[in-house]
């Protein structure tokens, strides 16, 4: 596990440096970015990468959330997020409820996906 891990987090350090910028602000001083796409860029292009498209390499798989069904619901994305599974970390703890709305709410409407509903803060926070 810890191995699959460390792949995971090569491809991000190798893929971004978005993600380190990220990472410092996780430890300094909370998330600041509000908006759905400054979101997307800070905490998450890292591995799934611009545009969605997802990333492969050293062993690790990182989904396309590129025109993927599974966003079709938005409970599911917005679960992920807030518990983490696999090699996908938590960002429950580091997010507020209206942060995972708007990333969940963009990444349902952008990299040809094409949600008509959106998720509020308070059906994120259901979610905790
Ligand atoms: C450290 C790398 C990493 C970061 C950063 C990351 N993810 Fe992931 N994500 C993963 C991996 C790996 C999986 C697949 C987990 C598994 O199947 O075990 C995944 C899975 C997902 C899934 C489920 C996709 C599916 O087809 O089941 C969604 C949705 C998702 N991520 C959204 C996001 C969003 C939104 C962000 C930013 C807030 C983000 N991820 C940040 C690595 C990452």
């Amino acid at each position: 596990m810890l191995k699959v891990l460390a792949a995971f987090f090569a491809v991000a350090v190798v893929s971004s440096s978005a993600w380190a910028d990220s990472a410092t602000n996780i430890k300094g001083r909370g998330v600041q970015v509000q908006d759905g796409a400054g979101l997307y860029q800070h905490l998450c292009q890292g591995c799934h990468m611009p545009g969605g498209v997802g990333a492969r390499g050293a062993g690790a798989v990182i989904p396309a959330l590129r025109a993927n069904p599974k966003l079709g619901n938005a409970t599911y994305p917005a679960y992920t997020l807030l518990h983490g599974f696999g090699g996908m970390p938590s960002f429950g703890k580091m997010l507020t409820d209206a942060q995972v709305a708007s990333v969940v709410n963009y990444v349902r409407t952008h990299f040809d996906n094409h949600a008509t509903d959106t998720i509020d803060a308070a059906a994120v926070k259901e979610l905790r």
